[in-house]
């Protein structure tokens, strides 16, 4: 096999086609200590539930010394990993495991990283940079549940196959939400301008009664936009100073109250539930106020921006694109090509200020409710 799983990820991926039929499926087949190998160390930062690609050792004898896997890891333990690849469910040994890393979503079309992904695996990956405290899986179908802070973390977010027929699926997703106290929503993307009743699980929904937009203008039509890192243009000497924290501060958060409703408890859970997020600030430099904030989710090939927001007595002098330059300088920095966002298309200074740096829309969404909720 060729190609390096160690050099850029968002590039070409490994073939898929050529698994080895040999791979060890029981406990036996290595004779190195259980827990303290490179390869052991090599895959420790690997996250479970992401795509990952696993350069694997072969057994003596065979013609090739080594071979890819590339698939989502369901588990680990001490000695294994399980990676589910397109074909089959490999168990490997970690101990033989020669480089390993998580990479971005597969291409589905021929385009640039931010758009040769498909609107399903990109909204999976969405869903990570915004993670409901409370959430189950319904075969690819993601249920989330969070206080009611945000559409995106109480929705269930219909995207391939929900492993159940679409009724059976839709009633069971309605139980979930009752069980909670909380009216069912969902989460429909679809290409750019898709019509709802074109969807099964959206024609099944409107035959319910539930209505696109659930009676929200903001919810009606959401745009997924995406960019890439290097597009977006780069700080200058004149930018203001731009703050990136680790950490979500009282003072961001307190900032983000103000542009929002919040839930306390929940809303935290979610801005820091991601595997990895910034929370980026510019101050003013008279007042010592926060004046502008975004939070940027970390991913394998991606990041993602959401929150930003500007003070209204601050806007038009640049502050918001200073931030997105900033992000956009993190991203590329870190192994992150492409930067996705989402905003509402009744929002049309926010779309028009996405535009202006360059992004586009990739796909749409709507939310789906019952009239009463
Ligand atoms: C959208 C928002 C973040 C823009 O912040 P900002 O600091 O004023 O933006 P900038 O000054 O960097 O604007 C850069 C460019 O974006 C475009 N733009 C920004 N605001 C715009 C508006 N209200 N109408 C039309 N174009 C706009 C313009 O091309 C602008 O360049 P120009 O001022 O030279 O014409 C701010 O209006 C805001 O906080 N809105 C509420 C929250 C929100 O909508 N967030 C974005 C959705 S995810």
């Amino acid at each position: 096999m060729t190609g390096d799983p160690t050099q850029d990820p968002a590039a070409e991926t490994p073939d898929e086609g050529s698994l080895p039929v040999d791979v060890p499926t029981s406990d036996e087949g290595s004779d190195r200590p259980a827990t303290d190998t490179a390869g052991h160390l090599l895959t420790a930062g690997l996250t479970i539930g992401n795509r990952v690609v696993v350069r694997y050792r072969l057994e003596d004898g065979s013609q090739a010394r080594a071979t890819d896997f590339i698939g989502e890891l369901v588990a680990r333990n001490d000695d294994f990993l399980i990676v589910d690849t397109k074909k089959q469910r490999v168990k490997l040994i970690r101990a033989d495991v020669i480089a390993a890393k998580d990479v971005p979503p597969p291409a589905s079309r021929p385009g640039p990283a931010h758009e040769r992904v498909g609107a399903d695996d990109l909204e999976v990956l969405m869903a990570k940079g915004w993670v409901a405290p409370d959430r189950a899986g319904l075969g690819d179908w993601v249920l989330r549940s969070a206080g009611g802070f945000t559409g995106r973390a109480n929705s269930a977010l219909v995207v391939g196959d929900p492993s159940l027929p679409i009724d059976k699926a839709i009633d069971y997703v309605e139980r979930w939400y009752a069980e909670r106290d909380a009216a069912p929503l969902f989460q429909l993307p679809g290409e750019p301008g898709f019509a709802v009743a074109d969807v099964p699980a959206g024609a099944a929904l409107l035959e319910r009664g539930y209505v696109a937009g659930g009676g929200r203008a903001d919810w009606d039509k959401v745009l997924v936009m995406t960019g890439l890192a290097s597009a977006v243009p780069a700080l200058t000497t004149e930018s203001a100073p731009v703050t990136a924290d680790a950490k979500l501060s009282p003072e961001w958060l307190m900032t983000y109250g103000r542009s929002r409703s919040v839930v306390p408890g929940v809303t935290e859970a979610v801005l820091t539930g991601s595997d990895g997020q910034l929370f980026l600030s510019v101050r003013d430099e008279t007042t010592r106020q926060l004046v502008g904030i975004a939070r940027l989710a970390i991913h394998p090939g991606w990041a993602g921006l959401f929150g930003l927001w500007v003070d209204p007595a601050h806007r038009r002098r640049g502050i918001a694109s200073t931030i997105v330059s900033a992000a956009a300088m993190v991203a590329r920095e870190n192994a992150m090509p492409a930067i996705y966002l989402q905003v509402s298309s009744a929002n049309t200074d926010g779309v028009a200020f996405w535009q202006s740096l360059g992004f586009g829309v990739h796909h749409d969404y709507t939310y789906l409710a019952r009239p009463s909720a």
